[in-house]
């Protein structure tokens, strides 16, 4: 298995910890580097982890003026549909916290079309962030995964797997029937640190057959995340159920 596993009796102890990760994280990048860059996941299961840092002691602890908000993906929608990860990111936190408004970067502009808001995130991401070689080095790259293994929005089956010459790409999900635009490989693995977030006894089945099997390849996209930096999943014991059977604990 690919990183280090943690599991949590409940969401709000996972939460916790993922907020005190950040915080170490985020003072660490900003002594070294000036800023803290970190990519938000997007999908329910990181909302409550969101409103965690909108919560008194982390608003008012939390670096928000040296912090730089980005979005690992996006779906082709306007900011303010309910689909849109940066709606909910903004309601659950964003609106929340003296982050400055320049300080948040939106991943899709309606104005444009997938495959300009991914060239225009690109140059963003190399205009804002330090670089390995070509690529965008964030400091903390949040992740969620889906029942199919996917992540981001590197679905399975689908090009932008194979995407290494770009930074950020836009892909047509077939099965969604929807375009979405996501960081590509290349860039969550030049990462400094990935925190992945996997929560209800959904996931258990997935979890168990991404962390077990030893398919090669991209069976499951998110076994493909293998970043320079440290890679941890933050896991509830709902969605741990299938591992703690297995492991007859
Ligand atoms: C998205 C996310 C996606 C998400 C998974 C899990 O835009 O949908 O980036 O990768 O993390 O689909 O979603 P849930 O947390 O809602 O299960």
């Amino acid at each position: 298995m690919h990183g280090s596993l943690r599991i949590f009796a409940d969401d709000s102890e996972l939460c916790e910890s993922l907020a005190q990760l950040w915080q170490e994280i985020a003072a660490a990048a900003i002594a070294d580097h000036g800023a803290f860059h970190v990519a938000l996941a997007g999908g329910g299961t990181p909302r409550q982890f969101y409103q965690r840092l909108a919560r008194a002691d982390y608003r008012e602890c939390m670096p928000w003026q040296d912090t730089q908000v980005y979005f690992g993906d996006e779906r082709c929608v306007p900011q303010d549909h309910a689909d849109s990860n940066y709606r909910m990111a903004w309601d659950a936190f964003l609106s929340h916290v003296p982050i400055p408004l320049t300080h948040i970067h939106p991943l899709f502009d309606p104005q444009l079309s997938p495959a300009e808001n991914a060239q225009r995130y690109a140059r963003l991401l190399t205009e804002k962030l330090p670089q390995a070689g070509s690529t965008p080095v964030f400091d903390l790259v949040l992740l969620g995964m889906g029942e199919d293994g996917h992540t981001a929005s590197l679905f399975p089956n689908t090009e932008i797997l194979q995407e290494t010459a770009h930074t950020v790409a836009a892909q047509r999900v077939d099965k969604l029937d929807a375009w979405r635009v996501s960081l590509t490989f290349p860039t969550l693995n030049a990462a400094r640190y990935v925190a992945v977030m996997v929560a209800g006894g959904a996931k258990s089945e997935i979890l168990f057959r991404v962390l077990k099997s030893d398919t090669t390849g991209c069976e499951y996209p998110i076994q493909c995340v293998d970043p320079q930096g440290k890679l941890v999943w933050f896991v509830d014991r709902a969605a741990a159920g299938r591992l703690a059977g297995e492991s007859g604990s």
